[in-house]
């Protein structure tokens, strides 16, 4: 009779291990996201203790004996990567670039090495074939043969690769596509992938050679996606925006070495990506003067000011109920800013249709785009259009009023440095004192405001 053979279940959107499979996962409340993989036990031979991460060696020192010295990050050819990374990228780390399909992942992942003179690199494709790789460099350019391309999906051949080659950076596009020997599951499934990463950590650990890892993220469940990975990598970079769209927004989730929340802008052009050093100009208004249904919001991303511009379109309801749709904000939270518009401010937007939408595919979680996002519906449903040379940075409380936000100078400052004349705050802020060439005005709740732009 044959022997049943033992899987395991995993949440393939936080990696939580069950014996069974369930349709929620408990560690991190997604539904339907458990798939089924081989059991740990059934790694071909035994491995004993091969899965320990970067053997030590070296035993326990003291803290104050071990060097450390800064200028050890490997600096980049493209600045906004650098800068994310949190000034370079630090030896021996090991990266990953999640994003969906055709964001742009393996065009970043190759532009790193062409546009980074002398950084020799061992660029590992199970994707694409040399040729494709070959015709793709041709578009980014800037080839000055450092750059080294290697067709490979099994991590232990890769491994002895880099081991031999001993590049300054191994890229490897992408993790999904590639499998251990040790263990039976094929490419793609969770205990791959989990093991593919660890492999390459103790790679990263063990030689100092940093690896970038591309991840792909996918909408259904089947295929594991990076955030199983997110806790063995030290730094997980996000790609994201509209496909169709030309801006591309990277942004970093976790960084050992960085501070996190970090936002970098890249346009895709014809020949490759092109970092925006400066987004707050393309993400604030391309239209003409006296569109209503637009405001510019001051944010915070990170460390970084940026001004974008919030869309809002308010209409009565086609069919009976009312719809309400946003794109790069929270759905719950616009229905919250709706109901404290009815109930504090006496709009009845009930039957009417909101849709809301952040330039540039962007998405936002700062509070104080919430000034922004009812100046935008306000805008829209009186058919009034803000100046544009006015913005907003006010977090919105369920009693109507405006609440402070934090670094508002930092806010102000950016605002007036991109020429804006008006940029709308708290009353309870104590920041914006010594604003200059701005005018700062204080509204204490959302009829304040609404009287303040509209009346
Ligand atoms: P790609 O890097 O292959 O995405 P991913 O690896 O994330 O799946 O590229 C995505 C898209 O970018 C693809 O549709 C073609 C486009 N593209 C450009 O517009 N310009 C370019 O120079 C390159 C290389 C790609
Ligand atoms: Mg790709």
């Amino acid at each position: 009779m044959a022997t049943k053979e033992k899987t395991t279940w995993f949440c393939s959107s936080c990696g939580n291990e069950s014996p069974k499979w369930m349709g929620r996962c408990p560690a991190c409340g997604e539904w339907n996201t458990f798939v089924e993989a081989p059991s740990e036990a059934r790694r071909k031979g035994s491995s004993g203790s091969s899965a320990r991460i970067g053997s030590s060696t070296t035993g326990p020192r003291r803290l104050r004996e071990i060097d450390y010295s800064k200028e050890e990050r490997i600096s980049l050819g493209l600045e906004e990567v650098n800068r994310i990374l949190g000034g370079g990228l630090v030896p021996g780390s090991l990266v990953l670039i999640g994003g969906e399909p055709g964001i742009g992942k393996s065009t970043l992942s190759l532009q790193i090495p062409l546009h980074s003179p002398g950084l020799e690199t061992l660029y590992v494709t199970g994707e694409e074939s040399a040729k494709q790789v070959k015709m793709r460099s041709e578009r980014l350019g800037g080839d000055d043969g450092a750059c080294h391309i290697f067709t490979e999906t099994l991590v232990e051949n890769i491994i002895a690769e880099a081991g031999k080659m001993k590049p300054a950076l191994v890229i490897v596009d992408s993790v999904q596509t590639m499998y251990t020997d040790s263990l039976e599951s094929a490419p793609g499934s969770v205990s791959q992938i989990k093991e593919v990463a660890a492999a390459l950590l103790r790679f990263a650990k063990g030689s100092g050679i940093p690896v970038i890892l591309i991840g792909h993220i996918t909408k259904d469940g089947y295929i594991a996606g990076p955030k199983v990975l997110e806790h063995i990598v030290d730094v997980v970079l996000q790609f994201e925006g509209d496909n169709r769209g030309a801006y591309r927004v990277l942004r970093s989730i976790k960084n050992r070495f960085g501070s996190t929340s970090e936002l970098s802008v890249f346009e895709m052009t014809g020949s490759g990506l092109r970092e925006v050093s400066n987004p707050s100009e393309m993400l604030i208004p391309l239209h003409e003067e006296g569109l209503s249904g637009t405001a510019v919001c001051a944010m915070l991303d990170g460390t970084r000011p940026l001004l974008f511009e919030v869309q809002a379109l308010v209409s009565s309801a086609v069919y009976g109920t009312a719809q309400r749709s946003a794109t790069g904000f929270d759905t719950r939270r616009l229905n919250m800013l709706l109901a404290v518009l009815e109930k504090r401010a006496g709009f009845k937007l009930g039957a009417k249709d909101v849709f809301l939408n952040m330039a540039g595919g962007i998405k936002v979680s700062d509070p104080a785009c919430d000034l922004a996002v009812m100046a935008a519906v306000l805008s829209s449903n009186f058919d009034l259009a803000i100046p544009q040379d006015v913005c907003f940075a006010g977090e919105v409380g369920l009693s109507g009023e405006v609440r402070p936000v934090a670094q508002t100078d930092r806010r102000i400052i950016e605002a007036a440095r991109l020429g804006f004349k008006k940029i709308y705050v708290s009353s309870f802020s104590s920041e914006g004192e010594k604003a200059k060439g701005i005018q700062v005005v204080r509204v204490p709740d959302v009829p304040a405001l609404v009287r303040a732009l509209f009346k």
